[in-house]
């Protein structure tokens, strides 16, 4: 069992490389520890906040995820609690992204209503192998190591445009636009043209591309007292995993 003192050490030694509060550091722990959070598998997921700068997240992150799709999917109050309390915890740490704390009623509900899609999408697979970390592979071999510091120098960049087509054009790039457009119609649209360009007009006709199954547990449309999202989640969790996030949507979207 991890001990609210052990993780809070844990978690520090990865502040000293994050720059991580202690107020924050203490938060994340307090997180991990209650139980209502199981369905973020948090003990998986600090191996990837506490990578060291240089290392790749890519095998951390596809076992996260590997957990996060076999456990029941978080609440929406567990979402509320999460966010409140990285909100109030992580303050000075998102404000330098531009965060208020004034926008965390927002940010919930914003948080609640991408949860189940992004869960969906995050527990996409390409027969045995999770999507985004068969992405994130592939990503990596093009752009050289996805450890957190050449993810926020790839965010800070801007620069997803020109990645080749054998990234952006996958199977699993496909079932992930369609599951965004069918829970967020219009959302992509933007999108259409783009990756018709580069994918060619096969892309966005909607199809399922064949390979592709869904592995969240709990997911289904029917199941109504829970809304899921891995995506999310690491946003709050990880401010490294946000960029990481932001950035891998960017190219998935
Ligand atoms: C939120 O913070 C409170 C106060 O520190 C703590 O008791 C609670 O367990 C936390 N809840 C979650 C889901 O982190
Ligand atoms: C990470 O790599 C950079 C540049 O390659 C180097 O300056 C830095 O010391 C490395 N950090 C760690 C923790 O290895
Ligand atoms: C890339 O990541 C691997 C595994 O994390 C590490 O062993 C290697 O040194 C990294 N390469 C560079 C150039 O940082
Ligand atoms: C877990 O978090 C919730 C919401 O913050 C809180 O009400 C509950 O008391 C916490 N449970 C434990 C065991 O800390
Ligand atoms: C994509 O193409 C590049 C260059 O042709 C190649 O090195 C890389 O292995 C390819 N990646 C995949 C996933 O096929
Ligand atoms: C953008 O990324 C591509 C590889 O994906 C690279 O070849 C190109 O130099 C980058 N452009 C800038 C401005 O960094
Ligand atoms: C993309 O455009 C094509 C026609 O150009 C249209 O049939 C398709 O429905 C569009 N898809 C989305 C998601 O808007
Ligand atoms: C969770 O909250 C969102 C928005 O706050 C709402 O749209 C959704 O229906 C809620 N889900 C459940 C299962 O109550």
């Amino acid at each position: 069992m991890l001990s609210f003192a052990a993780l809070a050490a844990g978690l520090s030694v990865s502040a000293q490389s994050t720059g991580l509060s202690s107020q924050c550091t203490s938060a994340l722990a307090q997180i991990a520890l209650n139980s209502s959070t199981a369905c973020i598998a948090p003990s998986t997921l600090i191996p990837i906040i506490t990578a060291s700068a240089n290392t790749s997240i890519v095998g951390p992150v596809d076992s996260w995820l590997t957990n996060v799709c076999q456990v029941a999917p978080c609440s929406n109050d567990t979402l509320a609690a999460i966010v409140t309390n990285v909100t109030s915890g992580c303050g000075t740490e998102l404000s330098a992204l531009g965060f208020s704390s004034s926008d965390t009623a927002t940010l919930i509900s914003t948080v609640q209503e991408f949860y189940p899609t992004v869960r969906q999408v995050a527990c996409l697979e390409d027969g045995n192998t999770n999507c985004v970390a068969e992405t994130l592979t592939n990503l990596q071999d093009a752009v050289g190591n996805l450890s957190l510091t050449n993810i926020a120098s790839l965010v800070a960049s801007g620069n997803t445009t020109s990645l080749p087509s054998n990234v952006t054009c996958s199977n699993c790039v496909k079932a992930a636009y369609n599951t965004v457009n069918t829970a967020f119609p219009g959302l992509l649209d933007s999108e259409n043209s783009t990756l018709q360009g580069e994918c060619g007009t096969s892309f966005t006709d909607g199809s399922t591309p064949s390979g592709i199954v869904e592995s969240a547990s709990g997911s289904s449309s029917s199941d109504s007292n829970s809304a899921s999202s891995t995506v999310s989640q690491s946003s709050f969790l990880g401010l490294g995993i946000s960029a990481f996030l932001i950035f891998g949507s960017a190219l998935t979207i």
